[in-house]
């Protein structure tokens, strides 16, 4: 029985607080876990993947050798590189069950929605989805890195009225996701500038859907869970969905002249510009920089010139009034539209690339886990008692 020391009865008893922590709002600045997949280095606007630059591996490796050295901690050699593609390869199709499902979410849903159900469906089919440990992770992250871009471009293709198409296993990933969607087989230039985004986006250090990846994984929760918590956490603007509303503003600026009254009423009006400022890279987002030259080719070669010309404008009245160059999103989102993607499928192609390092940091915290549980600071009422429901106004 409760005495009226009971500090639940009587609230007048104050708890001290459990720890002398302050307070870091967005957490920034805080380090909440150790990894050796990828090097972020804010200050300098540099970013590795296991002590590889990532200008050298857009420039000579490609997505699936990146996913092998981010999973594997080394590159692979050429046996281990071919059975580590076939391996992918045979997740690509999609069960007639799956399939029976994609088919009844509603078209009208947001592609990353439907990406998130159809992530956590892969869960329900997979007999052994409930077993926890770094092998089953590994096997299912073969399996979700393999059939995603099956999953956005089977949406895509309902979405537009038509059947989804098989995959191709004579084709790269890349590639066979860009014929997936389009149902024809991309240039060498199209498959290059899309496996440039595969690489480049496929790990960030603790960004917030890596996080959540991390925090679901935390609680010995599995691998689909994790990743569905992650493909949710992407779709927020702040973090993945910029690269869509990136888009979305140039097209909307339309023409090179409306470029600066644009930006400039969106700034007077203290809203945000998306694709522009990061948490960490306050001076250059090398992925930024690397897609800077991709769309200058794409977009002179599909006679989008104007596109650049407005992206021009806009980098430059961010610069004059707010000193915030550019992130990886604005200049990946002309590159990405050149290559047939609608802007609202933009974030889903952003999850087929960060599965690879979702699915890495998961296993790392399950190799060294202990359950992230931070404190939030009380600051509600104190000293409430609980009043009879009919004595309330
Ligand atoms: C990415 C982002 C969330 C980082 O945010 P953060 O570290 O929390 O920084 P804040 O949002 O607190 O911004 C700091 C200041 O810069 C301004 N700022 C940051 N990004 C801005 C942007 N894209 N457009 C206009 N102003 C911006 C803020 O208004 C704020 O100004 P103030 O101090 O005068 O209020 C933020 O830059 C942003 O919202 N960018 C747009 C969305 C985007 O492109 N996201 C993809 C990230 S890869």
């Amino acid at each position: 029985m409760r005495t009226s020391t009971d500090p639940l009865k009587n609230p007048k008893v104050k708890k001290e607080p459990s720890s002398a922590s302050k307070l870091v709002k967005g957490l920034e600045g805080v380090v909440a876990a150790q990894t050796s997949l990828s090097d972020v280095d804010g200050e300098n606007g540099r970013l590795f993947y296991r002590g590889i630059p990532i200008g050298e591996l857009v420039e000579k490796s490609n997505f699936e050798e990146v996913t092998y050295h981010l999973w594997y901690a080394k590159l692979p050699n050429a046996e281990e590189l071919a059975t580590f593609k076939e391996t992918l390869k045979a997740q690509r199709p999609l069960s007639e069950r799956a399939l029976a499902v994609l088919k009844l979410i509603p078209t009208t849903t947001h592609p990353m929605s439907a990406l998130r159900t159809m992530c956590s469906l892969m869960g329900s089919l997979d007999p052994r989805a409930h077993i926890v440990n770094p092998e089953e992770s590994q096997r299912k992250a073969y399996h979700l890195t393999g059939i995603f871009p099956t999953l956005v471009a089977g949406f895509y293709r309902l979405r537009e009225g038509k059947e989804p198409i098989q995959p191709d296993m004579s084709l790269s990933h890349a590639a066979n996701f860009l014929y997936m969607m389009t149902g024809k087989k991309p240039t060498p230039e199209m498959e290059k500038a899309l496996d440039a985004y595969l690489i480049l986006l496929a790990d960030h250090g603790l960004n917030a859907s890596t996080f959540a990846a991390r925090v679901t994984t935390g609680t010995l929760s599995n691998l689909y869970s994790a990743v569905t918590s992650a493909v949710g956490t992407l779709a927020g603007e702040l973090h993945g969905a910029a690269n869509q509303y990136a888009m979305e503003m140039i097209l909307e600026i339309g023409t090179p002249a409306n470029a600066v009254p644009y930006v400039n009423k969106l700034l007077d009006e203290k809203k945000k510009v998306m694709g522009f400022g990061h948490r960490i890279y306050k001076t250059r987002d090398p992925r930024a920089e690397a897609f800077r030259q991709i769309a200058h080719n794409l977009c002179v070669q599909a006679g989008k010139m104007d596109w650049l010309e407005i992206a021009a404008h806009v980098e430059k009245v961010m610069m004059d009034r707010k000193k915030i160059p550019c992130n990886v999103d604005f200049f990946s989102a002309p590159v990405l539209y050149v290559l047939g993607f609608p802007p609202d499928f933009f974030t889903t192609v952003f999850a087929v690339s960060r599965v690879a390092g979702w699915s890495g940091h998961i296993i790392e915290q399950q190799l060294d886990n202990r359950l992230i549980r931070p404190l939030a600071e009380y600051i509600g009422p104190q000293e409430q008692y609980y009043i009879p429901r009919e004595d309330r106004k």
